[in-house]
């Protein structure tokens, strides 16, 4: 990941500095930040190998954080196959949306322990074709290929979800209910149905704003992250402390105990802050070319919902500053190629949370590919799959003159 003072953070340099006593603070990042990257690149291990940190699994889906949330995440590059660990997550939820299934949890894990308990099954991706104007584009769909804990049953659903950059997703935390609240108001006028996604906050009960996530179903960063841990990784936390052990009860939770919660308190706020810290660099959109992208993304009605007006306010370094982040963080029904079969909350099969755009440059950059699904190579077949409450600004934006739409997509390719 990048920060806003453009290094890449990395934590072999941050232990070779330990090693060397050079102090962090070249870094000029806040201490809690480095334990969180440190956090962030912890390899989990099944106990009592000595590779890592102990507690991964019984049932996971990767080793560590950045397993999935390297920038170049891609779908394409997925393969089954050959064991490796990917980026693809596939996602079971029961039909109403409320809760994972009753044996297999949140999520297909495809890792077990070996030699003790199997992994729960195994999915590939198979890429199946829809023409949208004169063009062919690509999407997948999951083809489940071996489940060892029984079938499915007709009372859920899956959906294929990426990983992907982080960078500057921390801030969508301080967006505040109110602004949200205006945008909608504005948005109606203009016939759009953008809605909150109320979910219920596993932490404290309550209910709040949705905000992480494609369908926005998490309200925070704790919640997102301490179940990151507990689903994709199997740590357990103060937060989500019982390993995901529906499948096999008996011999899964006699495994891999370790005694107590695997990983602390501390180290999910230190993530936590290490997200809010990291930022896309600030890109200078002020010559004449940044200038002529953003009124063409304007005038084709992108900004309705990719909000141009939409900042986060960062204090995390010396100087307080704002931050847009391109999306108005509520859900919108984006028509039937997107549907994915799943509700999460309120969110029903077609709807989304607009991506936010900020960081999609670093994304793309290192080869990651875009939407939920990580279906679109490119922003202008992202476009093409924008229908539903959208379909009006991709119609706009297939009337620009090509070089009206580099202009366009430059300017996204520099958020
Ligand atoms: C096996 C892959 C995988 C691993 C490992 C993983 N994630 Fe994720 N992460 C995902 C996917 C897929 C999503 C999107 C989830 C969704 O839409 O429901 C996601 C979403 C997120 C988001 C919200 C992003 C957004 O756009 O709102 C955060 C924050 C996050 N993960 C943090 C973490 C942290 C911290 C860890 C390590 C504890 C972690 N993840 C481990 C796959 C992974
Ligand atoms: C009605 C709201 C809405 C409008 C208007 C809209 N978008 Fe989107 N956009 C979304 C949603 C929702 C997603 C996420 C869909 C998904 O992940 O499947 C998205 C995703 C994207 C992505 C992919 C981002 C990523 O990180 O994967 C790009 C690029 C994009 N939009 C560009 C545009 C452009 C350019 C326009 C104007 C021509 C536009 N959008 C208009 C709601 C909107």
């Amino acid at each position: 990941m990048t920060t806003r003072f453009g290094q890449k953070l990395n934590l072999s340099k941050i232990f070779l500095s330990l090693v060397l006593f050079i102090p962090l603070w070249i870094y000029s990042e806040p201490a809690t930040a480095i334990k969180g990257i440190e956090a962030f690149n912890t390899r989990w291990v099944v106990p009592f190998l000595s590779n890592g940190s102990w507690g991964r699994g019984p049932h996971s889906n990767a080793e560590s954080c950045v397993d999935c949330h390297n920038a170049g995440t891609n779908p394409y590059m997925f393969d089954s196959s050959n064991g490796k660990i990917n980026p693809i997550v596939l996602k079971i939820r029961n039909l109403n949306g409320k809760s994972g299934h009753p044996r297999y949890g949140n999520e297909l894990s495809l890792f077990g322990i070996t030699g003790k308990l199997p992994r729960e099954g195994a999915f590939t991706l198979h890429w199946k074709k829809k023409k949208i104007g004169q063009q062919f584009i690509r999407f997948p769909s999951p083809q489940i290929t071996e489940l060892r804990f029984g079938e499915l049953g007709r009372s859920t659903t899956t959906s294929i979800r990426m990983g992907r950059d982080l960078t500057s997703i921390g801030l969508l935390e301080s967006v505040d209910e109110n602004q949200l609240k205006l945008i909608i108001a504005e948005q109606k006028t203009l016939g759009l149905n953008g809605r909150i996604n109320y979910v219920i906050d596993p932490i404290n009960k309550k209910t709040e704003v949705g905000r992480f996530g494609y369908k926005a179903s998490s309200p925070s960063l704790l919640d997102q992250i301490s179940k990151a841990f507990r689903d994709e990784l199997g740590v357990t936390s103060i937060f989500y402390s019982d390993n995901p052990c529906a499948a096999k009860q008996e011999i899964c939770t006699g495994l891999n105990n370790v005694g107590g919660l695997e990983v602390s308190e501390d180290n999910i706020n230190a993530i936590a802050e290490f997200l809010r810290a990291t930022e896309t660099l600030p890109r200078d959109h002020k010559n004449e070319t940044g200038h002529m992208g953003k009124s063409h993304f304007e005038m084709a009605g992108c900004n309705v919902c990719h909000r141009t007006d939409l900042n986060a306010t960062s204090t995390n370094s010396e100087d307080t500053h704002t931050v847009t982040l391109y999306t108005d963080l509520l859900l919108h029904d984006m028509g039937s190629g997107l549907n994915d079969g799943l509700k999460e909350f309120q969110a029903q099969p077609e709807d989304w949370r607009t991506a936010p755009l900020i960081g999609i440059g670093e994304h793309l950059r290192s080869g990651g590919s875009l939407l939920h699904d990580g279906r679109a190579k490119t922003i202008e077949e992202a476009i093409l799959w924008h229908e539903g409450e959208a379909i009006s600004a991709r119609d706009n934006y297939l009337l620009l003159k090509p070089e009206h739409k580099t202009l366009l997509q430059s300017f996204i390719k520099n958020l």
